[in-house]
């Protein structure tokens, strides 16, 4: 058209650009964002902690504990195992990573039916596990492994079509800057400027993460860490704009009010449905994240733990992640990966009612034994752990119909059902107790057609 204004393509690229982009960086904006929905489906995830806490294998607050606590336990474990003035910073070259092998890795999380892993990028030490140019001598490039941990992960994760999620913690608990910060009561905005928005900003455009797992935030408010200015800039503008996800731990008061979705506090679990998406973290070994050399085997979560945990999360509309910390030379350790497995091997048959499954209006009943319900379509699903002594399940929520069959995940063939009493739920004849079937550990009943 003449005399109409040539825009040339980058310049129209810019003006679609900033025509979507429409969040402002205030809560109100922020907290309006619709959550992609391949989170929501996804249901079940992978956490790892690994970092330089993974060589003294004392859990991930070693640091803190030892030289910030003065902790007497941590300071006899350093007078009985390392030599006088061995420091925090010694640890890192011992980070050697020698036998991570990221392929094995994303291996061991698929066949657990991970649909999304997280991993530590950086913790409260400070040490990141990418080459960060604002993390001079203190990154897995530099010290250490000599190897990009972050960078050498997504790929193979990626290839399985799991999500790849990064861990962040804001605070590090012994930088400079952020002490300095923190004597001015966050007043002053030096280690923001010159380490945290840097790095996360680094982190998203050389990783491309689907999930940003904050954490470290609880000393000060969002407003220091200029936490509503970087998600508009990640929700707006950033390459990853359209599947991010984040949780809600981006300044002191946050948690369980602002953010992506909901972890509260860790290991939250509600029993009640929550009126927000949320997230259950917990981890394998039950009294630490990070690898832990005193680990014992009873100190690990049994199967039947994690996957009653798993459907009681799903049932109120959490996602379960559940964490393994490594060893300091990269490998998961056998029992860890055993776990992962076995709820692999669970979901590889009853994955159809977790997967993608939304709550129904009843989450959870008691009766002969506990049941928890999902639904997907025009089916619901009923999960119970413990098997009846007389082969019979009573359902007293759902409302049969002409039309409603009854079978068991894994298993052919329909079950025989009859109304419950005055009309009321249905009564369900379970087939006969086999050891495959009680291999299976905990099972599902698939409702087509009940109200
Ligand atoms: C920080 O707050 C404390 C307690 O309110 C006060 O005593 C101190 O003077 C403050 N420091 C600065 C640098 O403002
Ligand atoms: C960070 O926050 C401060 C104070 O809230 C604000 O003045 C500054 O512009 C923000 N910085 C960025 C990069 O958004
Ligand atoms: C269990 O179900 C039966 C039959 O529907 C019912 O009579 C009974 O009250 C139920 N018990 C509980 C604890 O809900």
């Amino acid at each position: 058209m003449v005399g109409a204004v040539r825009l040339g393509p980058l310049a129209l690229l810019l003006l679609a650009a900033s025509a979507l982009a429409h969040y402002t960086p205030d809560w109100e904006s922020l907290d309006a964002r619709p959550l992609p929905s391949w989170f929501d489906e996804a249901k079940f995830g992978v956490f790892v902690h690994w970092g330089v806490y993974s060589v003294p294998a004392w859990g991930e607050w070693f640091w803190y504990f030892w030289q910030g606590e003065k902790d007497a336990d941590y300071e006899a474990f350093m007078r009985q195992n390392y030599p006088p003035g061995f420091s925090y910073a010694d640890f890192g070259p011992q980070f050697e990573a020698k036998f991570y092998d990221p392929k094995k890795w994303a291996e061991i999380f698929e066949a657990s039916g991970a649909r999304y892993v997280v991993l530590t990028s950086k913790h409260h030490e400070g040490y990141t596990l990418w080459p960060s140019p604002t993390s001079w001598n203190w990154n897995s490039m530099d010290v250490g492994p000599h190897r990009d941990l972050v960078g050498e992960l997504g790929p193979f994760l990626r290839e399985k079509n799991i999500h790849y999620g990064l861990y962040h913690s804001l605070l590090e608990w012994f930088h400079p800057f952020y002490l300095l910060d923190k004597e001015n009561n966050f007043t002053t905005q030096n280690f923001v400027k010159a380490k945290v928005l840097p790095e996360m900003i680094d982190l998203v455009n050389k990783y491309k993460p689907d999930l940003i797992w904050s954490d470290g935030e609880w000393e000060a408010p969002d407003t220091y860490w200029n936490s509503t200015e970087f998600l508009a800039w990640l929700y707006n503008d950033s390459p990853v704009k359209d599947q991010i996800v984040v949780n809600d731990r981006w300044g002191k008061d946050n948690p369980c009010n602002h953010g992506g979705y909901l972890t509260c506090h860790d290991k939250y679990k509600p029993d009640t449905l929550p009126k927000r998406k949320w997230e259950m973290c917990t981890t394998l070994d039950k009294n630490a994240w990070g690898y832990r050399q005193t680990m014992k085997s009873n100190d690990v979560m049994t199967d039947v733990e994690i996957i009653s945990e798993l459907i009681e999360v799903v049932t109120f509309g959490g996602n379960y992640l559940i964490n393994v910390g490594p060893t300091r030379d990269g490998i998961i350790p056998p029992i860890f990966e055993e776990k992962l497995r076995s709820v692999g091997s669970w979901l590889s048959i009853n994955g159809e009612g977790i997967y993608a499954s939304k709550p129904w209006r009843v989450q959870m009943e008691k009766n002969t034994t506990t049941i928890w319900y999902t639904t997907k379509e025009s089916d619901v699903y009923a999960f119970f752990i413990s098997w009846p002594k007389n082969g019979v399940v009573e359902l007293n929520s759902p409302v049969p119909t002409y039309s409603t069959k009854v079978t068991m995940l894994g298993l052919s063939g329909l079950l025989k059902w009859s109304e419950g009493s005055m009309g009321k739920g249905l009564v369900i004849a379970l087939p006969e107790f086999s050891p495959s079937i009680a291999n299976m550990k905990t099972w599902t009943l698939k409702l087509h057609k009940v109200e």
